[in-house]
């Protein structure tokens, strides 16, 4: 595996087709599955880290990012990485002025809603990682929802060509779905964050919209260390809210344990019925 932190230095022809992991490092188990699933569509597999200071609204949640330059060198080879690329800030970001990628309506709800400006930030640089590798396929996590349908959005609407591949989210054995941030959980909230992919489970497990809902406020409710910030069930093909004849239903959660800000979402669609 080549690091490198220019990719115009890259021989493009020997390359070939390239498959692009964007990711901001600290890379876990979900990072090494969007890996192993680049690797299943060509050997050119490139993942990029890149903390995005756009993307965070608030600095010391971008002081606090976890960082694991070594550990990802590893990581990223093991899962089968050809190219690590950690370009600098000037790369990404030449001008002094940046031009803000545009955002829909979508991108002010759920996570938009709280996180003033996120998705704003995280188009912005999905989109110069985008025009400066030309990847054929993009390859992101089910676990950011709402990232993944506004990449996918996008890029339709910008006419990309460019294939998005969605990976479900990979879970611990005991439910807590993997993210770079549960390193932030003392034994105690990572206890209480469990109450997250229980309600997402018991949900499924219901029928009407009514009674998932219901499914996932109880469960929530039951866990006094979890302060809820958004749980829906959704309608995956637009965002709004789920309706009876909804065929792609997803319930998303998000809330804080201990000031730790969690996130997960589950499809409600032909799971344990
Ligand atoms: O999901 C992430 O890690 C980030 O939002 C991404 C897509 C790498 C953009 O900075």
């Amino acid at each position: 595996m080549q690091v490198v932190d220019n990719v115009s230095a890259l021989d493009r022809a020997k390359f070939g087709p390239i498959a692009l992991v964007p990711t901001m490092g600290a890379l876990h188990e979900g990072h090494v599955r969007l890996i192993r699933q680049a690797r299943t569509l060509t050997d050119a597999v490139l993942v990029s880290i890149f903390i995005n200071p756009l993307q965070f609204e608030n600095p010391s949640d971008l002081e606090k990012y976890p960082r694991t330059p070594e550990a990802d060198i590893e990581k990223a080879a093991q899962s089968g990485a050809e190219v690590l690329w950690r370009p600098k800030y000037e790369q990404v970001y030449p001008e002094t002025t940046i031009a803000l990628q545009e955002v829909g309506a979508i991108a002010s709800l759920y996570e938009g809603a709280t996180r003033k400006g996120h998705f704003q930030g995280m188009l912005t640089v999905v989109r110069r990682l985008f025009d400066l590798v030309e990847p054929k396929w993009a390859i992101f996590g089910e676990k950011d929802f709402q990232q993944l349908f506004l990449v996918r959005r996008m890029v339709k609407d910008l006419k990309l060509d460019i294939e998005i591949v969605a990976v479900p989210t990979v879970r611990e054995s005991d439910g807590l779905a993997i993210s770079s941030r549960n390193v932030r959980l003392s034994p105690d909230d990572r206890q209480a964050a469990l109450v997250i992919s229980r309600a997402l489970t018991n949900a499924s497990q219901m029928e009407s919209i009514e009674s998932m809902q219901d499914a996932l406020d109880t469960t929530l409710a039951s866990e006094s260390e979890f302060k809820c910030d958004y749980a829906v069930i959704i309608d995956e093909e637009d965002f709004s809210l789920a309706k009876g004849d909804t065929k792609s239903k997803r319930a998303l959660i998000a809330g804080w344990v201990n000031g730790g800000r969690l996130i997960d979402n589950m499809s409600m669609v032909g799971l344990a019925r």
